[in-house]
């Protein structure tokens, strides 16, 4: 069995200072060994291409959720390095920019380079991520890959955004045009950094955008090693940069700035809401992805084992802290108690431990806060009169791993069926008829993802289009791909992630008019 940790990661303590051109830098970020990431004990923000202390010389310290260990200081943004970030990146984009004036199809090589460093460093990647959020090495693996995936796309997509010629009323003719908007935010949680980071940053840039990115203070790693991949690849100054800190300041000084015209948010609805509050500043375009409180139907005529499996790693896969997770499960009355035995099982023969050992298929959740509310949902499940089968306790006393958990008898006014719990707790819920349950699924304030399992295909037709979720699943749940978009409805935020129709996001449509003239002359 591989032990991920000793191949692939070194941690050592001092850097030290070195200097570059006329330039001493007190520090540098990540480089590499062969395949061995190389941490420094202190990473600066990335801001015009360099690597900065913070203006207040505040620093941050990260950890190791597996271990509470710290890893590292992190150089804390705050007001003032988002305004010289916002300063930066606009002159990145002024009118005759390297960046503005650059082929389309450039930006696109530029992201298949970034794409491909990635890949030659996967391993760097995923170490980073696994030790910063606690996840298993093969799912940082697949995140990294999946990221990779995603630049790749977006970069062919680069010098395909087209406009319309239209046909107006009077002697006139008009087209559109797909214009980047500017100066793009991104805010970031921790539970997918490295691909919610490609998610925002690639669309963003092949649109021809500039960023200023905030990746979550619990999992900056990824976000910064990005910044050293695109000083690699090349891109101009100023067109992306990172800046870890804090979402009341950094956070919130980049979604009210007056120079940002774009925040895409992926994160709580709770702190959606304060980001919407402040872009009435600055009028800024936005994506919002949020919470989810994920139902799935399952009727009798479907494979049983499949939709068991699908559900449990919908729910247990990151530990539960996923958006798009099923947390509800109706399941009809005929297979009930078989659905419950196999979901059991699936929960009972998951393995949580150690991230770094090849067999672990849950690491720790991300933080103490995150155990504790994930137990506290736990607590009241049972209060409730939900019937706990399996789970519901920490594991250890070390990092914070929890049991995968499953209740059954859940009922729809249970805190455990109406509450985002972010964390792996998988509710069973029972329904007799199709329109009730029906209801009953969309009869909550999210409404990110829902899935339905059935053989009969007027039964699936019929439910995918009447759930209402940004994405429906049948026959398989939390499946998401480059190609497709991904995005919520009602209090799961709004916009689109992923696939075509991701660039939009980061483009405003410009109209042109000319007058034509009648005469040859
Ligand atoms: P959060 O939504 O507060 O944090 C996400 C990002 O927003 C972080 O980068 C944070 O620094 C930033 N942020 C926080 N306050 C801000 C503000 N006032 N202005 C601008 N940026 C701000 O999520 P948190 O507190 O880490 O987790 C709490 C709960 O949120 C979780 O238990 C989970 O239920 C949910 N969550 C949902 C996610 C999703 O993928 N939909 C991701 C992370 C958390
Ligand atoms: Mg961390």
């Amino acid at each position: 069995m591989h032990d991920y940790k000793n191949k692939y990661l070194q941690i050592i303590t001092h850097l030290g200072v070195f200097t570059l051109g006329d330039k001493v830098y007190k520090l540098v970020c990540f480089i590499k060994e062969g395949q061995k990431a190389l941490l420094a004990d202190y990473i600066t923000l990335f801001i015009n291409n360099q690597w900065v202390d913070s203006k207040s010389g505040k620093t941050f310290e990260n950890f190791n959720p597996a271990t509470e260990e710290k890893i590292c200081d992190i150089a804390e943004a705050d007001a003032e390095d988002v305004n010289e970030a916002v300063k930066s990146a606009a002159a990145a984009f002024k009118r005759n920019s390297k960046w503005r004036t650059m082929d389309a199809s450039a930006r696109g090589k530029i992201l298949i380079r970034v794409g491909e460093i990635m890949m030659e460093q996967k391993h760097i990647i995923s170490s980073l991520e696994t030790l910063d959020a606690g996840k298993p090495y093969a799912d940082s693996l697949g995140d990294v890959e999946h990221a990779a995936d995603v630049f790749k796309y977006y970069a062919g997509l680069a010098d395909k955004s087209l406009g319309k010629t239209l046909s107006p009323d009077g002697q006139y003719f008009a087209y559109t045009r797909q214009e980047p908007i500017g100066v793009c935010g991104g805010i970031i949680p921790w539970n997918y950094p490295i691909s919610l980071f490609a998610w925002k940053v690639a669309p963003a840039l092949a649109s021809g955008n500039v960023c200023v990115i905030k990746p979550s203070e619990l999992t900056p790693l990824t976000a910064l090693h990005m910044a050293a991949i695109f000083s690699e690849a090349e891109l101009p100054a100023g067109v992306l940069n990172v800046l870890p800190g804090y979402g009341a300041t950094a956070g919130a000084t980049l979604a009210s700035h007056p120079g940002v015209r774009k925040i895409a948010f992926t994160g709580s609805t709770a702190t959606a809401r304060k980001i919407i509050a402040l872009t009435a500043n600055n009028l800024a375009k936005l994506t919002m992805e949020l919470g989810g409180k994920s139902p799935a139907v399952i009727l009798p005529d479907c494979d049983l084992d499949q939709a068991a499996l699908y559900c449990h790693s919908a729910i247990m896969t990151n530990c539960g802290q996923n958006c798009c997770g099923i947390s509800r499960n109706y399941v009809h009355a005929d297979v009930y108690d078989e659905y419950v035995a196999k979901a059991v099982a699936c929960a009972q023969n998951r393995v949580v431990g150690d991230p770094w050992k090849e067999d672990s298929e849950s690491g720790s959740v991300i933080s103490e806060v995150q155990m504790n509310k994930i137990l506290g949902y736990i607590e009241s499940g049972k209060r409730e009169g939900a019937k706990l089968e399996c789970g519901g306790e920490r594991i250890g006393s070390k990092g914070w791993f929890l049991q995968p958990t499953v209740f059954s008898n859940v009922t729809d006014e249970m805190t455990i069926a109406k509450e985002e719990i972010f964390g792996p707790v998988q509710s069973i819920l029972k329904f007799t008829d199709i329109e009730d349950v029906l209801d009953r699924c969309n009869d909550n304030e999210y409404g990110l993802a829902a899935a339905c399992f059935t053989k009969d295909v007027d039964k699936a037709m019929y439910l995918s289009h009447n759930l209402k979720g940004g994405i429906t699943w049948v026959n398989c749940a939390d499946i998401l791909t480059t190609q497709t978009p991904f995005g919520g409805f009602k209090g799961s935020g709004y916009g689109k992630e992923l696939g075509e129709d991701a660039m939009k996001e980061y483009c405003e449509m410009k109209t042109v008019l000319m007058k034509m003239s009648n005469k040859n002359s």
